[in-house]
């Protein structure tokens, strides 16, 4: 059982010897004349549970928003399950990638908003199915079967008809999620997804991630205010700061040991 032996890799988390999931190579990213990213290199492993934290404007959104295709790397190489994310090769040469290439890569990847997105016009079952059926050309009785599994998974089964509007800001991040999951991503990406919630409703949502997590299937990169969930859930902290990843390590490492000047100043706001 070669292929299941577990070993330490480079970033000291424990992972398959299958290699990273996603790779960002010496990735640089500038919106006009400000690089926002300098030369990030980050290696993510399948099923790892990966917390981004940092400055407001240090580019975490950014970070993910790449891995979605939203946003173009400046420069650099992102690397998805051994697949170049911007080019695709062709007769022998790396070219931009084609709308089949992005959407074969992008497959591999969910993300859940700080805003929701969903749709308002649609039930919040017509929300979960419509992806498998648009997409991945999933049969509709499967499709349906699928989301209402993952909207019960999220404590939803009993408001499949209910539309977006009638529901609250918890419910809605819990069927963004659901949305999200129906798609079987190895990888699902959380952008501050508790953040524009009332406080009353955060626990319910992150009850969901964590119940996700503990299937531990999934890589996860979840941006987060959230540092005790972060250091219960996530398996590495990354800090972010002025373009690089200024410290990384286990949670414990990160956000307890690290003697980290600037990493003390961005927590010391959350412990005051
Ligand atoms: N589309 C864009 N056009 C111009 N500048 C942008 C764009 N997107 C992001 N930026 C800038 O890039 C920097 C990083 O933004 P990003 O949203 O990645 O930060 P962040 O770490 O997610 O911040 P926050 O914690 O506030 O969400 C910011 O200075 C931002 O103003
Ligand atoms: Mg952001």
């Amino acid at each position: 059982m070669v292929d299941s032996v577990k070993e330490k890799n480079s970033s000291g988390s424990y992972s398959s010897n299958t290699g990273p999931i996603v790779e960002y190579k010496n990735v640089h990213k500038s919106f006009g004349d400000v690089e926002v990213l300098k030369g990030l290199d980050l290696d993510i492993y399948p099923g790892e549970k990966v917390a981004l934290i940092g400055p407001s404007g240090s580019g975490k959104t950014t970070i993910i928003r790449m891995l979605m295709t939203l946003e173009q790397p400046t420069s650099g190489e992102i690397i998805v399950d051994g697949k170049n994310l911007c080019h695709m090769e062709k007769n022998g040469k790396l070219v931009p990638a084609n709308e089949k290439h992005l959407r074969e890569v992008r497959g591999e990847i969910g993300m859940v908003f700080q805003h929701f997105n969903l749709f308002p016009h649609m039930t919040i079952l017509q929300n979960c199915m419509t992806a498998p059926i648009q997409v991945q050309k999933e049969d509709k009785e499967s499709a349906k079967r699928r989301s209402i599994e993952m909207l019960e998974k999220v404590g939803l089964g009993d408001k499949l008809d209910n539309y977006p509007s009638q529901l609250s800001g918890g419910q809605k991040q819990r069927v963004a999620m659901a949305r999200a999951l129906v798609m079987r991503p190895k990888i699902m990406l959380f952008d501050e997804v508790t953040s524009a919630l009332d406080p009353e409703l955060v626990g319910e949502v992150l009850e969901v991630i964590r119940d996700i997590a503990e299937e531990g299937e999934m890589a996860m990169v979840l941006v987060t205010h959230e540092m005790d969930f972060a250091l219960e859930v996530a398996d590495r902290v990354i800090f972010l700061d002025d373009g690089v990843i200024a410290e990384e390590g286990t949670p414990s490492e990160v956000l307890e040991e690290s003697d980290n000047e600037r990493l003390q100043q961005f927590l010391y706001r959350f412990r005051s």
